[in-house]
């Protein structure tokens, strides 16, 4: 692992198109690479500190500095004692308005969905509070079981704009990158989080025994102008995610 990581270090250091200037930042976009990559899997150890600096002829500064920034982003974890791992666990920082594609690539996993519906309807009462819609406005509906390769782990149904998503199909895998290219990211987000039980029906889904624990969230995601583009209402199996926040004094 350490020969794929100083290789890829390297090769971030020669190519010109990502110069970054920095050593930590580049260390930690190689680090980021080699996970993506899986040359090192999820619960390996990564090598220490004081290797790492010895072999990129990095400051121990830098490289401490570097694993800091993967250990706040969740990709990383450390242990009293015994090292830092690449993370087991889906370690989401709730502050990071990332879409599950996003998440599970970056932790070198492959996100697909599976749809139940992909429909255009007029906006139910629930709906057009959410979204801020009057009614008869159009929607777009999505329902899926998000997967890993072939590990399920969330059910999401998502209620769209269609003035702004006129087409499900569209959504190939992600929601996001179909409103990206309508420039219509998101850019901030309200989420609100629940710890459930799984129902009979959700259970068969993710694959886990009735009752088993599970958190609720809902997310609203807003655009620039305040307009709501996204109302996501999701169950995430209780025994892959972790949730962070970073709380601050005022
Ligand atoms: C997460 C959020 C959803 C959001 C989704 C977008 O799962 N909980 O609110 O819609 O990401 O992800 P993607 O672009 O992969 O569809």
């Amino acid at each position: 692992m350490q020969n794929a990581l100083a290789d890829e270090y390297r090769r971030l250091s020669r190519d010109t198109t990502t110069h970054q200037p920095l050593a930590y930042l580049r260390l930690r976009r190689a680090i980021r690479n080699v996970i993506q990559h899986r040359d090192i899997e999820p619960g390996q150890t990564l090598p220490s500190e004081r290797d790492l600096s010895q072999a990129l002829g990095l400051s121990r500064v830098t490289v401490r500095k570097a694993i800091a920034g993967l250990v706040e982003e969740g990709l990383l974890t450390q242990r009293h004692g015994a090292g830092t791992f690449v993370a087991e666990r889906i370690v989401k920082p709730m502050s990071r308005l990332t879409s599950f594609t996003e998440d599970l690539r970056a932790r070198g996993l492959h996100p697909r969905s599976e749809f139940f519906e992909r429909s255009v309807g007029e906006v139910t009462p629930e709906e057009s509070m959410a979204l801020n819609l009057s009614p008869g406005v159009l929607v777009v509906r999505l329902h899926r079981v998000r997967y890993a390769e072939d590990e399920p782990l969330a059910i999401e149904r998502s209620v769209v704009p269609a003035s702004v998503l006129p087409d499900p199909h569209e959504v190939h895998d992600s929601l996001y990158e179909a409103l990206e290219h309508h420039n219509c990211r998101p850019v901030r987000a309200l989420q609100r989080l629940r710890a459930v039980l799984l129902g009979a029906r959700q259970a068969r889904l993710l694959h886990v025994t009735t009752g088993s624990a599970g958190l609720h969230i809902e997310r609203r995601g807003f655009l620039d102008d305040g307009r709501v583009v996204e109302f996501t209402t999701s169950w995430y199996r209780g025994d892959i995610y972790d949730f962070v926040a970073e709380l601050q004094t005022d």
